[in-house]
């Protein structure tokens, strides 16, 4: 199931996203963990089975969401949660479709992409650049 974040969750959070290649740089991920924590637009959900096994967050934009972040825990790659991941917030966002980002792109393209386009959402540039 889906859990969204809370501050309570930094820690793991920020453990799990750092398996992001965008998310490398500390200083970078602790910005953007500030924006899943202050921007309303930023989502960031925590996928847990026994325990919390992976993260997935999206920036909000209109009726769509662009996929910023997906990660699982490194013991549990590759049997699906990723893709079930995606699915479950699909269920949880309703109406408002998923696009990936340039970060997604690859994973999402992957794990088949149920919307009617495949356009990739457009690279924004200034602070929230994440
Ligand atoms: C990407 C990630 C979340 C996939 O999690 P997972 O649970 O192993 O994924 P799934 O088992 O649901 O795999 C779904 C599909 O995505 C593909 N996939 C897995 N890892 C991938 C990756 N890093 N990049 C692109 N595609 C990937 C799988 O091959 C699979 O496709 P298939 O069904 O045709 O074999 C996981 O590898 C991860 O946390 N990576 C580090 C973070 C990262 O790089 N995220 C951005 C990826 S673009």
């Amino acid at each position: 199931m889906l859990i969204r974040y809370k501050k309570n969750y930094e820690k793991i959070a920020m453990g799990l996203l750092s398996f992001m290649p965008s998310e490398k740089d500390l200083k970078r991920l602790q910005g953007t963990i500030k924006l899943y924590e202050e921007d309303q637009d930023w989502q960031l959900y925590l996928y847990k089975e026994d325990d919390i096994i992976g993260a997935i967050g999206v920036k909000i934009k209109g009726n769509e969401a662009e996929l910023r972040h997906i990660s699982v825990n490194p013991s549990y790659r590759g049997q699906g949660k990723g893709k079930a991941m995606l699915n479950a917030l699909r269920n949880q966002l309703g109406n408002i479709e998923i696009k990936p980002s340039e970060n997604t792109l690859e994973f999402f393209e992957r794990s088949g992409d149920q919307s009617k386009e495949k356009d990739i959402c457009e690279e924004v540039t200034g602070p929230d650049s994440n």
